[in-house]
């Protein structure tokens, strides 16, 4: 009897998956087989965002335990997935998927609680190497981002955090003790995650901690939208280029590793076809994107951001400039989505529509409005990010300007990845529009490969739904659903799709997969 229900129930939720793999079917055809051989595929993380074990094992509070009480959602990562204790359940997840690389961050308050003011916390050396020695046991390769936005409070009450110039010699420390323990294991170092994203969210809009930012951008307590981030940009780059200095000298060939930096990368295309909103495009990628490369592989600021800046823009001494120049082996890029761009120094942008950014008649800037539509019709479909739309050739273009601006250097898709909108929560398992998603960036990101571009990898942002930071648990990204009451991770439909792509199996392989039947019995469970 007992089995019979269970029968009914199976083709109840096949007969409702029924649209969900029809979908599949009918779209774009891409596989493993279409990148080039030792191309890794991987999903990525980040420490704050899926660890908990707040304070546990002498772990110290960060600038998001700090900040994550001001949260108007009230969430917070002091559990976050509990990626802390099921780490290694976590592990045979993304084995049973067939990805060859794991991009995961390393917390600074989890190591050094107190940052060089203190002692190094075994137990997070022990945590670290545990996660390194299992993935390497599997076949999958660590990618190791040193720092993913959270550091130790301490640092920020001691000297204001990114805003002091002795943020540099504290990341360099952390760096050389991260290295000093793994790098013995771990060929892929990404110095630091996004500092333009950082910056922008820390002290232009104060989203993030420490929360600074002045109008019209928002309303901090304290803060210089104008100035800060340069500031804090620059530091960054600087201890990016000092970690980087250190691991050639000391740690590069132990594994013959490399070590890049990874930039948060829209892309950027004209608003109309006037001569001024293709400059304007072009000006977009120089302030957003070549903020951050064109120092770690030329040596200086894009001269489009010396132009307009003046003297709000750091200057480089000669002995800064030749630390930056070529301090890195790849480029990694974070790509979600396109905006159309709009030129405000020969037009006027005056913001009064919700999908264009304030402060555009500002260098900062680079005197260009964003949009997500153009004559009432979006650049793409929405997703459950304000802002992120779904734009595929997005990703040719931005690999290519990066190829083209960067004399070809080796490039990473660090993080790519699909937020399911809200309105879908009851059914987002079944993740039809996530998949599309990775399979049209996909075929785009193949095409720019071969257009010559030396892409080397792609991790999907992310494994499992987890803290998206100022936006807490409500968006979700993951290929695993996390149920939060048990903290019980679910395959969602993409998960399943994930590990066919990864065998060479064709897309109709979802059909026939018994992933659908067990994903079915989980989901039936709550
Ligand atoms: C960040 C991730 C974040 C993702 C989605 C990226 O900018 O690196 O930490 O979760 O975007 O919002």
């Amino acid at each position: 009897m007992k089995k019979n229900t269970t029968t009914g129930s199976v083709s109840r939720f096949l007969i409702l998956l029924l649209p969900a793999i029809v979908a599949v079917k009918s779209s774009i055809d891409i596989k493993r087989s279409d990148f080039p051989d030792g191309f890794l595929f991987g999903t990525a993380t980040s420490a704050y965002q899926i660890e908990g074990a707040y304070l546990e094992d002498g772990s110290g509070p960060s600038n998001w335990d700090h900040f994550c009480g001001n949260l108007p959602n009230g969430d917070n990562g002091y559990i976050a997935e509990d990626y802390y204790h099921r780490y290694m359940e976590d592990i045979e997840r993304m084995h049973s998927l067939g990805v060859n690389a794991y991009r995961f961050s390393i917390s600074w308050s989890r190591v050094l609680p107190k940052g060089k003011f203190g002692e190094v916390n075994q137990a997070a050396i022990i945590f670290y190497s545990k996660i390194i020695d299992n993935i390497l046991l599997r076949g999958i390769q660590p990618f190791v981002t040193i720092h993913h936005f959270d550091y130790p409070q301490e640092l920020e009450d001691r000297y204001g955090g990114w805003l002091s110039p002795l943020m540099q010699e504290d990341f360099v420390y952390f760096a050389e003790i991260c290295f000093k323990n793994f790098a013995d294991r771990v060929k892929y170092w990404a110095t630091i995650n996004e500092p333009n994203l950082f910056v922008e969210m820390a002290y232009v809009r104060g989203t993030y901690p420490p929360a600074r930012c002045s109008p019209p951008y928002g309303n901090c307590a304290q803060g210089n939208s104008d100035v800060e981030p340069l500031t804090a940009a620059n530091n960054m780059l600087l201890a990016h280029a000092k970690a980087s200095k250190l691991y050639g000298e000391q740690f590069k060939l132990e594994v013959n590793g490399m070590i890049g930096i990874i930039v948060h990368a829209f892309m950027y295309i004209p608003l109309t076809d006037n001569k001024e909103d293709k400059e304007a495009a072009k000006r977009a990628l120089a302030f957003n994107v070549a903020w951050i490369l064109d120092p770690v592989v030329f040596g200086d600021y894009p001269p489009e951001m010396r132009c307009y800046h003046g003297n709000e823009l750091p200057n480089f001494s000669s002995d800064e400039r030749a630390l930056l120049r070529d301090s890195i082996d790849f480029i990694g890029i974070n790509h979600y989505s396109t905006f159309y761009a709009k030129d405000c120094i020969y037009s006027s942008c005056i913001c009064n529509d919700s999908s264009c950014t304030k402060g555009n008649d500002r260098p900062l800037r680079g005197f260009v409005s964003t949009f997500v539509e153009r004559n009432g019709v979006p650049i793409g479909e929405p997703t459950g990010m304000i802002r992120f739309f779904v734009v595929p050739k997005g990703m040719e273009d931005i690999v290519l300007y990066v190829k083209d601006r960067y004399h070809n250097k080796a490039i990473f898709v660090t993080e790519n990845g699909y937020s399911s909108p809200d309105n879908e929560d009851k059914s987002y398992q079944h993740d039809v529009k996530r998949i599309n998603f990775h399979k049209s960036y996909l075929s785009y990101l193949a095409k720019a490969t071969r257009n010559g571009a030396d892409v080397r990898g792609y991790f999907i942002w992310t494994l499992m739904d987890d803290f998206e930071w100022a936006n807490g648990y409500k968006t979700k990204f993951g290929l695993y659903r996390v149920h939060l009451p048990t903290l019980n991770r679910i395959p969602k439909l993409s998960a399943g799709w994930y590990r066919d792509f990864l065998s060479n199996a064709s897309s109709s392989d979802v059909e026939s997969s018994d992933y659908i039947l067990s994903d079915e019995k989980k989901y039936m469970a709550y």
